[in-house]
């Protein structure tokens, strides 16, 4: 098995162009489905997840081409109803498929979901969104098997703004014989960009961005070309690792309107940020200042997935400092891994107390799911010893290659084969 070694007590300086959207890409890529046609995905990551996203529309027939990283999709000629139950029990993003295969050729079928470990994570919001779209939906042994006759639009009001279910909805509303009004809808710019590239295929669509999606159903779609933005939780992510380390880096690409609470957070932990077209500049010359209070939330508020990176830079902050997770109830498995290394953490419920310590220590750890394997590098790079990650798998899931992107930074970070 191979697992990451770093050698922390570097300050990271230098410029790296930040990779697409994860959580944009994979939508997108169940998006394609819709269209009897063929669309070109330019800026894709190379990351396990796309590879899976792209393994399942291989499945259920389309002709998937990758070049570089541009990704082209035909999916003219669809043959399979059901989605493995590999790639389902790999990604939980599988069940976006839903809405498109369900609007495309109106029956799939579909295990639970699997995913990253980071709490229940049910999928109700998305069935029941899918019913009103005048599906039926049967749940029976692990199994969900969806059909309709016809998807009718109508107006779904979301107990609670998730992304996956806005997503589903959204997509099957696409070729839903009228108009379907989504309200509570989340507001991510991951949904926002989806949205883009439907407009992009010929699908109409207002209200993107908000909380209230309005979707006028098409008959058909057109061939289309789209470029995914920069990951904002991979820019955020690297710039909770300067705000640890110290040093100045700039982020290529990084979108600053997707991030604006997240740059909020930085500088008050003593960062000076500047963003320009070309990307965002992070500059941090002390130790981290402690965040008295910093609850996660729903778009536009701070990311569930920077929690853990952010956390990771707070165990050495200059005082005490307190997270609160509203999304999801099991994002704090990192914690028990940051205290072997030193750290002072002590968790009641949803709620984090980080006592800054001066500094971290090397130690053998293990990641449980994806942000908190990347805490767990930024950790790494803040202890002068050695650290070793292992199940680095999670953090494959969505860092195209963290090692290549901090040694450009100045870590000493590298891939040891076991
Ligand atoms: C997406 C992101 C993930 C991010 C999360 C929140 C992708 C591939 N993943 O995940 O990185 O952390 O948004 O920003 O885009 N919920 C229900 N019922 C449902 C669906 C969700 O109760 O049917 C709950 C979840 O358990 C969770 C909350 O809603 O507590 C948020 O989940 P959701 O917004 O759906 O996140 P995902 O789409 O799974």
């Amino acid at each position: 098995m191979t697992y990451i070694q770093v050698t922390g007590g570097k300050k990271l300086h230098g410029d790296i162009e930040v990779q697409g959207s994860k959580n944009a890409v994979l939508p997108i890529l169940a998006a394609s489905v819709l269209h009897n046609g063929v669309t070109t995905i330019h800026h894709c990551p190379e990351i396990s997840d796309v590879q899976c996203m792209i393994r399942i529309l291989d499945s259920i027939g389309c002709k998937v081409k990758k070049e570089g990283s541009t990704v082209i999709v035909d999916a003219t000629q669809l043959n399979n109803y059901r989605i493995p139950d590999e790639f389902v029990a790999r990604m939980r993003s599988s069940i976006i498929l839903l809405g498109p295969l369900l609007g495309r050729q109106h029956f799939v079928t579909i295990s639970y979901p699997g995913g990253c470990t980071i709490g229940a994570r049910p999928i109700d919001l998305h069935v029941k969104g899918l019913k009103r779209l005048n599906a039926e939906i049967i749940e029976a042994n692990d199994l969900l098997t969806c059909m309709t006759t016809k998807l009718l639009g109508t107006e779904i009001n979301l107990d609670f703004p998730s992304v996956g279910a806005t997503e589903n909805i959204l997509l099957a509303a696409v070729l839903a014989e009228g108009t379907t009004i989504i309200t509570n809808a989340a507001k991510e710019p991951e949904i926002d960009e989806l949205c883009a590239f439907l407009t992009c295929m010929g699908a109409k669509i207002d209200g993107s961005g908000t909380g209230t999606i309005i979707v006028q159903g098409a008959t058909s779609l057109h061939d289309c070309e789209y470029t995914v933005k920069a990951d904002r939780i991979v820019t955020g992510t690297y710039m909770a690792a300067v705000a640890a380390t110290g040093g100045k880096i700039i982020l290529r690409g990084a979108v600053k309107e997707h991030i604006e609470e997240v740059i909020e957070v930085v500088n008050r932990m003593g960062c000076v940020t500047q963003a320009s077209s070309e990307g965002i500049t992070v500059i941090q010359k002390s130790r981290p200042n402690a965040y008295d209070l910093l609850r996660t939330r729903s778009y536009p508020g701070f990311p569930t997935d920077l929690q853990s990176p952010v956390m990771a830079a707070l165990t050495i902050a200059r005082g005490n400092s307190i997270l609160i997770e509203n999304i999801f109830e099991a994002r704090y498995k990192v914690v028990k891994e940051l205290v072997k290394m030193g750290a002072n953490i002590e968790i009641d419920g949803k709620i984090a107390i980080i006592r800054g310590v001066s500094s971290l220590h090397g130690a053998s750890v293990k990641a449980y799911e994806l942000r908190g394997g990347a805490a767990l590098v930024i950790a790494g790079m803040i202890a002068k010893e050695t650290t070793d990650i292992h199940s680095i798998e999670y953090i494959l899931r969505g860092y195209e290659d963290i090692c290549r992107d901090l040694r450009m930074l100045g870590a000493t970070v590298n891939y040891i084969e076991e």
